[in-house]
């Protein structure tokens, strides 16, 4: 059975290029294969996470700024992916403006919240089978306001650190923070997890990074840890998620696995949460569910620019 309620996690960390878009991406495409219904919310003007689900700039007439802004409710600027169950809520660069725009509102830091409220509220109003039971914010390499709003409006925080020789710098500056927040916006916010990112067996220090991280953080760090695989990186140039572009790259299976322990540890947080098939609605096993999607989508190179 997919979980029972809404639950907004959110990928932070400040450090750029670390794999929060690739996880936000991958692990919410792996969390749909597990039959649960999920959001992506893209709250970085960079816009990767909208341009790696094979949403093009010409489709995000509305994006997550006008939510922000206050001009358009969540529900109506989701956008279906190629991956049944996974919907995204794109960004713009119009958020780049966001900040100057509202600094001086002094709800300034819960625009994000107040529009999931509302969001929450339509969906009790929907079938069982419709309601979103995961919502993932993909964040900016940045401590601004858009980051703090989307740690004010989460339940959790998972961090994505790549297995490098400065991982642990500014993972100190990232938890103050998540601290600050709870003390201030945000009470009832925990941390979920820490994933480790882009492992290489190659890289001497990486394995010296993976023990230094649990030393530090202890069972705060996912068992899983996401190798560096190259057909992680080509997946987004495609438009898809890297388990729609190869399943069985150790990429895929590793977020397979990530996700698997995000349900597990919402289980041990008292959120019902449920694995494959589990609701009875004969599902396939994650695997089938993917293989058998990715048949049936064509999804050619895109033709616009990344940044
Ligand atoms: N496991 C992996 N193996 C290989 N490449 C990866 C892996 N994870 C991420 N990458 C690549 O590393 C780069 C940075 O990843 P990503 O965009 O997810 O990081 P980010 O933290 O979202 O970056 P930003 O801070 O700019 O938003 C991308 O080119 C991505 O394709
Ligand atoms: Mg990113």
């Amino acid at each position: 059975m997919p979980a029972a309620a809404m639950r907004v996690l959110v990928l932070a960390n400040q450090k750029g290029g670390v794999g929060k878009t690739t996880t936000a991406i991958n692990l919410g495409t792996a969390l749909a294969a597990n039959g649960e219904l999920v959001l992506i919310i893209d709250l970085d003007p960079q816009g990767n996470a909208s341009t790696g689900l094979g949403i093009a700039r010409e489709h995000r007439k509305i994006s997550t700024y006008d939510v922000l802004s206050g001009h358009e409710r969540l529900g109506a600027v989701l956008r279906e992916t190629a991956v049944p169950r996974l919907f995204i809520a794109p960004s713009t660069l119009d958020l780049v403006g966001f900040e100057l725009e509202i600094a001086a509102r002094p709800d300034r830091a819960f625009c994000l919240k107040q529009a999931l409220a509302v969001f929450a509220e339509e969906q009790n109003a929907a079938a069982v089978d419709e309601r979103f039971t995961y919502v993932l914010i993909d964040c900016p390499p940045s401590l601004n306001l858009l980051t703090m709003n989307a740690l004010a409006a989460a339940h959790a925080v998972l961090v994505p650190l790549q297995c490098e020789f400065f991982a642990l710098e500014g993972l100190s500056q990232l938890l103050n923070t998540v601290e600050q927040v709870k003390n201030s916006l945000n009470p009832g916010l925990t941390m979920h997890g820490i994933v480790l990112t882009m492992f290489d067996s190659r890289n001497t220090f990486a394995a010296q990074v993976v023990a230094d991280v649990r030393g530090f953080m202890g069972d705060k760090v996912y068992e899983t840890v996401i190798p560096r695989n190259v057909r992680v990186s080509e997946a987004p140039s495609h438009g898809k998620p890297v388990l729609l572009y190869d399943l069985k790259c150790s990429g895929s299976q590793a977020y397979l696995k990530l996700a698997s322990e995000v349900i597990q540890r919402e289980r041990g947080n008292g959120v019902a949460a449920g694995g494959e098939g589990a609701d009875g609605r004969g599902r396939d096993s994650p695997s089938g569910f993917l293989r058998a999607k990715a048949k049936v989508v064509v999804c050619g190179p895109l033709k616009e620019t990344e940044f």
